[in-house]
């Protein structure tokens, strides 16, 4: 009986030393405090998955303690990005897309996050999928099943009929709707409680007409401010968030004043309208990348003739209007719409939103200190004491050089090491 108990005893041992990280201590090449663009030289103390201490020589009073070489490394926090779809074989376009069940979807989903993790992006929001294969995602990623980012996740978006949240691609004849569309004030209150009742803990609509959609408009506002203001109420009275995806004016304008968290695209903001955006703390998640991916390697794979169409004028207006957006200094979050183009690619962005008006390191405050603050992660976005120990390492100056984030050789999430390349 003792021996079985002593048996048990190790298992449990053996269990919780997998789960729980042990103590580590990463010595690097210099650290980036990305709220003040410092680059200093210091060691960290990792415990049970949080930063315990950072201080110069750790390794030599600590001496009982696992030291992990990364001295060839910048190290920074982990990557944020406010605007993913992790579920799908991104491939799939178009009618192509409605082949694919939910199951299969799920299991890209595994792929696709593990994909993103290692290229550095420790935590993001997934915007939209069917039948709450996020949510599931999400729980399987939390209990170490897969690997994969921390996960925000909305359920199914809410829309219009026929709006971009819904599916206008099959005819009368199959009756289909999108499961998250709800219209009137009444309807998207429930379904905000539905999805939240089945494990969103975010909520995503559609303000506007969009690109990948058929026989949607861009410009054209989808929900009234009415409805909008319903959405933003149920979710904030349960402590949910709201993203809205927004490119046209009017649809961009009446979702601030309704009182959302993050406008998703912002393609046709005005200066007036980034003022107001200011005035309520609303931020900006603008995909300014994913235009390039779909007019160059994405075009032939399927993508609607009307979405090309519609790409072709809004891509250029996005970019123009994210630099606005950046000289008026308005809140901008790293979000790129990965699912679009394939994941882990979604570093990408970045040295377009440099080119585009950021400083290098805006741009990855955009992907830390930003995304964190908009997320509600008090504790994560920096590289601080108390922190979660969500780390990355790079080799190279990201403040001189943005694109070296696109190579990442060591990834770290809630103190567990998941990539390590360097020596
Ligand atoms: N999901 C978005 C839509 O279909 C993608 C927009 C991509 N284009 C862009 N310029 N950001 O509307």
């Amino acid at each position: 009986m003792n021996k079985l108990l002593y048996i048990s005893f190790l298992v449990c041992l053996f269990v919780s030393t997998q789960l729980f990280s042990e103590q580590l201590i990463l010595h690097s090449k210099q650290i980036l405090n990305v709220d003040t663009g410092d680059l200093y030289q210091s060691q960290i103390l990792i415990e049970d998955g949080m930063i315990v201490k950072i201080e110069r020589d750790l390794s030599k009073k600590q001496k009982h303690i696992k030291v992990v070489d990364l001295s060839r490394l910048t190290l920074i926090p982990g990557l944020m990005d406010s605007h993913v779809h992790l579920i799908g074989n991104t491939k799939l376009k178009g009618y192509e897309s409605i082949s694919e069940s939910s199951y299969l979807a799920t299991i890209y989903g595994v792929d696709n996050a593990k994909k993103t993790l290692l290229a550095g992006f420790t935590t993001v929001r997934n915007v939209g999928a069917g039948n709450y294969a996020d949510v599931a995602l999400k729980e399987a990623i939390d209990r170490n099943v897969v690997s994969g980012p921390t996960m925000i996740v909305s359920g199914p978006a809410l829309g219009i009929t026929g709006g971009h949240c819904d599916s206008n691609l099959l005819p009368y004849d199959y009756e289909h709707k999108s499961q998250g569309v709800a219209d009137g004030p009444w309807e998207v209150r429930k379904m905000v409680r539905k999805n939240r009742k089945y494990g969103a803990n975010l909520i995503k609509f559609c303000a506007t007409g969009g690109v990948m959609s058929k026989n949607t408009n861009i410009n054209n506002k989808q929900y009234t401010l009415e409805e909008m203001q319903a959405i933003v109420d149920e979710a904030h009275s349960h402590g949910m968030k709201v993203a809205a995806h927004a490119h046209g004016l009017e649809g961009i304008k009446t979702a601030i004043i309704a009182g959302v968290d993050s406008i998703e695209h912002a393609s046709y903001i005005d200066d007036e309208t980034i003022e107001l955006a200011k005035q309520n703390g609303t931020y900006l998640s603008m995909d300014i990348y994913v235009s390039d991916f779909i007019l160059g390697e994405g075009k032939d794979q399927g993508i609607l003739k009307e979405s090309l169409e519609k790409e072709r004028v809004v891509g250029k207006i996005q970019r123009q209007n994210f630099k606005r957006a950046v000289n008026a200094n308005a809140k901008i979050t790293f979000g790129t719409d990965a699912g679009i183009y394939p994941h882990g690619k979604n570093a990408r962005q970045f040295r377009y939103m440099v080119e585009w008006g950021m400083t290098p390191l805006q741009a990855i405050q955009a992907s830390t200190i930003k995304t964190a603050e908009l997320f509600g992660l008090v504790n994560n976005g920096n590289i601080k004491e108390n922190f979660e120990a969500d780390i990355i390492g790079i080799e190279g100056n990201p403040l001189e050089d943005i694109t070296v984030l696109e190579n990442v050789s060591f990834v770290m999430k809630d103190g567990v090491i998941f990539k390590q390349q360097d020596g």
